[in-house]
């Protein structure tokens, strides 16, 4: 029987297959913790995490009640929200001396491969738009975009209405090189693997906001990565979730 692309995948990302990687050839260095905002482009800085009060929500209750949620109410999130959300993401809790970073969230080899676009419609304080967050730094930068951004977005994520009605919408995107340099091919298994924890984290979170998220796989890549101004080989989208506040 032929081998399948899922099958082939799977075999020739075994330790067995893999040839020396970049850190180990030591012909590269480390590829840089984050990628830094377009020329042009101003940090907004954001509250700071430990600041930001949050209501108190039991674990085992936040477990419980998470639910994917597609339709959300017309309130608009606050930036301490949206803050409190972009950290327990990929907030970061410290950069070591290796240098790496250490986040809300675990990464194989502690890699953090993914940057974080947010297609904001509606937070208090923030003009609708396109924005990018620099973890390191706890920023926003709102990134030049089309003004029809929210439509080119719902079209990339083949026109779930989640998106166009959501408050924000995350969309992680991969960059490849940060994982590759030490994981070579079977990286893209944790690139996989890393973005799962990350949505699980938002979606707790949000409960925490009485917020809800839908987690979205079902999205155009190409029209997703050119929307973002992403190659698709060196970066793409991985994951995206929608979220906004519950109807009461
Ligand atoms: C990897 C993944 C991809 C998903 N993609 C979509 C999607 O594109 N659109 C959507 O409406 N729901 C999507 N979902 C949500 C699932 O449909 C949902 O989790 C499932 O029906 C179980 O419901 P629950 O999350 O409320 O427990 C996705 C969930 C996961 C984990």
């Amino acid at each position: 029987m032929t081998e399948s692309i899922g099958q082939e995948f799977m075999r020739r990302t075994c330790y067995a297959e893999l040839s020396d990687s970049p850190e180990e050839l030591g012909i590269v260095p480390q590829p840089p913790l984050e990628l830094p905002l377009p020329q042009g482009v101003t940090g907004i800085a954001l509250p700071d995490p430990a600041e930001i009060q949050v209501p108190a929500l039991e674990l085992r209750t936040a477990i419980a009640e998470r639910r994917t949620l597609r339709k959300y109410s017309e309130a608009a999130l606050t930036l301490d929200e949206l803050a409190y959300l972009l950290w327990a993401t990929q907030g970061v809790k410290k950069v070591t001396s290796r240098p790496v970073t250490l986040r809300t969230v675990p990464s194989a080899g502690a890699r953090h491969a993914f940057e974080t676009y947010l297609l904001v419609n509606r937070v208090e304080g923030l003009t609708p738009g396109l924005y990018r967050y620099l973890a390191i730094e706890n920023q926003i930068g709102r990134l030049p975009a089309p003004e029809n951004i929210n439509e080119l977005l719902t079209e990339a994520s083949l026109q779930q209405s989640q998106v166009a009605t959501s408050a924000v919408t995350f969309f992680w995107a991969a960059v490849v090189d940060r994982m590759f340099w030490r994981y070579v091919e079977r990286g893209y298994r944790y690139l996989l693997l890393d973005a799962g924890h990350v949505c699980e984290n938002l979606a707790l979170a949000a409960e925490q906001l009485s917020c809800g998220i839908c987690p979205i796989a079902a999205y155009d890549d190409e029209k997703a990565n050119r929307t973002l101004g992403l190659d698709g080989k060196s970066q793409f989208v991985i994951y995206v979730a929608s979220m906004g506040k519950k109807i009461q």
